[in-house]
C-alpha cells in the first residue's frame, strides 16, 4: 500500500500543551515518562481506567513495570463505563485520596481518560465534588497533573483541555473545558488499538470527522482549523475501510490515530457547534448511544443547515468524501446525502430510530440541548442561529 512517507515505527515527540509520544511501539516512552516524573519528587498514581482494555491491549503490562521500577506507589479504580457517571469519578477521587495521589494516569479511550481529568482537578481541589464540576457550579484553576494512555483514534482528549462526563439523575451530558486538564504527557501507540471492534473502529473515527467539520465551521474557526480538517478527513476516509477490512493494519491504525489528534487540536482551537451540543443528549437519556454513533446519525442534517453560510470550506474540507461540490448554497441537499452515502458505505445505519428514538422524543431531546451545561455555548457558535426550531429541525431530519 502506498504511505504516507512516513516511518510508523518511529516515535515522533509532538508537542502542544501536551507532549505527545506518537508511533508504534510508543508505550515504551513510559519509562521515560515515570522517570520524569519520579525528578518531579512524585511517586503516588491514582490509575482511572476500564474494565478490561488498560490490561487486554498490552498497555498495563508496560505501565505496571515502569511503577515497579521506579519504586511507585498505585491504586487503580477500573470502574469507569463508557459515557461515564460522576458517581464513578468521585469513587475514584476516594480511592486516590486513600494513596494522597500525586498524579493521575488515564488509561483507556475518551471515558477513562475524561474521567481521569475529572479526577485530577477534584484531588487538587478536595472540598468539590463531581457533580459540582460538571454542573459548573466552580472553575478549575487547578488539577493534579495528567499523563494519558489512549486506547482508540477518535476523542482527542489526549491533547486537549476538555473532559465530558454525565449526571444521570437529570439526563446532562456536560462538557468541560479547562487549561490545568491538558495532559502533561501522553501517549498515542496504534499497536495498542488493533484490538478495538468493527464499531469501536467505526465510530471513534466518525467522532474524529465530527470533530473537524465542527471545528472548521464555528463562528471562531481559523485557517488552522480548516487546515487540520481537511488532513483529517483525507486521512480518515483512506483509512479507515483498510482498517474495518484488516483490524491488525498497523499502518492504518498509526494514520486513523494521527487524524484523530489532529482533530483533537482541532477543536481545542476552534471549538464544536451543534453535531456534539445534540449528540449529547442522545447518549445522556440512553447511556448506551456510543458517542461516534449519534454523531453520525446527525451530521447530514446539520451539515445541510449549515452549508449555505460555510459552503466554501465545507465543499474544500469533504472533498474525499463528497467530491465535485463547489460550495455553492444551492448544493445543501447533495453534500448532506453525500455524506449519509459515505457512512453507509463504511456501515452506519441511518436514522435515530436505528438507535431507539422516534418523534415524540424531538421536545425532550431539544429541551437537553437547551438546558444542560456548557452545550448553550457550543450552540453559540454555529454558523446559523441554532435557536429552539432549527434544533427540532435537524433532530427531526435525522429521525
Ligand atoms: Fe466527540
Amino acid at each position: 500500500m502506498k504511505g504516507e512517507n512516513v516511518d510508523i515505527n518511529a516515535i515522533s515527540e509532538i508537542r502542544s500543551r501536551t507532549t505527545v509520544y506518537f508511533g508504534v511501539n510508543a508505550i515504551t516512552k513510559i519509562a521515560e515518562i515515570t522517570g520524569t516524573l519520579k525528578n518531579m519528587g512524585i511517586s503516588r498514581v491514582l490509575v482511572v481506567t476500564g474494565k478490561s482494555s488498560f490490561s487486554s491491549s498490552g498497555a498495563w503490562a508496560y505501565v505496571e513495570k515502569a511503577f515497579r521500577d521506579n519504586g511507585f506507589t498505585y491504586e487503580l479504580f477500573n470502574g469507569i463505563t463508557p459515557n461515564p457517571e460522576v458517581d464513578q469519578v468521585d469513587e475514584a477521587v476516594k480511592i486516590g485520596k486513600k494513596i494522597n495521589a500525586q498524579v493521575v494516569f488515564g488509561i483507556g479511550g475518551g471515558s477513562p481518560i475524561d474521567a481521569a481529568k475529572s479526577a485530577a482537578i477534584l484531588l487538587a481541589n478536595p472540598v468539590k465534588s463531581a457533580r459540582e464540576l460538571y454542573e459548573a457550579k466552580f472553575t478549575a484553576e487547578k488539577a493534579l497533573p495528567i499523563v494519558t494512555i489512549n486506547l482508540t483514534h477518535g476523542t482527542g482528549t489526549e491533547i486537549n483541555r476538555f473532559a465530558v462526563v454525565s449526571i444521570p439523575e437529570k439526563q446532562f451530558k456536560p462538557v468541560i473545558a479547562f487549561d490545568c486538564i491538558y495532559p502533561l504527557f501522553s501517549i498515542d501507540d496504534p499497536a495498542l488499538m488493533t484490538g478495538l471492534s468493527a464499531d469501536q473502529t467505526r465510530y471513534v473515527s466518525i467522532d474524529a470527522i465530527n470533530h473537524v467539520i465542527e471545528a472548521a465551521t464555528t463562528t471562531v474557526a481559523s485557517y488552522y482549523s480548516v487546515l487540520l480538517a481537511r488532513e483529517t478527513i483525507r486521512l480518515v476516509v483512506k483509512y479507515l475501510p483498510i482498517a474495518l477490512d484488516k483490524p491488525n493494519n498497523l499502518t492504518a491504525r498509526y494514520f486513523l490515530t494521527y487524524a484523530a489528534m489532529l482533530a483533537g487540536i482541532a477543536f481545542d482551537n476552534s471549538l464544536l457547534h451543534s453535531t456534539h451540543a445534540l449528540e449529547h443528549p442522545l447518549s445522556a437519556m440512553k447511556p448506551e448511544v456510543i458517542h461516534g454513533q449519534g454523531l453520525a446519525l446527525l451530521l447530514p442534517a446539520v451539515v445541510r443547515e449549515i452549508y449555505h453560510t460555510k459552503g466554501a470550506v465545507l465543499a474544500d474540507i469533504l472533498s474525499p468524501i463528497v467530491p465535485g461540490l463547489t460550495g455553492n448554497e444551492s448544493e445543501s441537499d447533495d453534500a448532506s446525502s453525500g455524506i449519509r452515502r459515505w457512512l453507509t458505505d463504511i456501515g452506519v445505519p441511518s436514522g435515530l430510530k436505528a438507535i431507539g428514538f422516534s418523534d415524540t422524543d424531538v421536545p425532550v431531546l431539544t429541551n437537553l440541548a437547551l438546558t444542560t451545561p456548557s452545550l448553550g455555548f457550543l450552540l453559540s457558535l454555529t454558523p446559523v442561529k441554532a435557536d429552539e426550531s432549527t434544533i427540532e429541525r435537524m433532530y427531526r431530519r435525522s429521525i
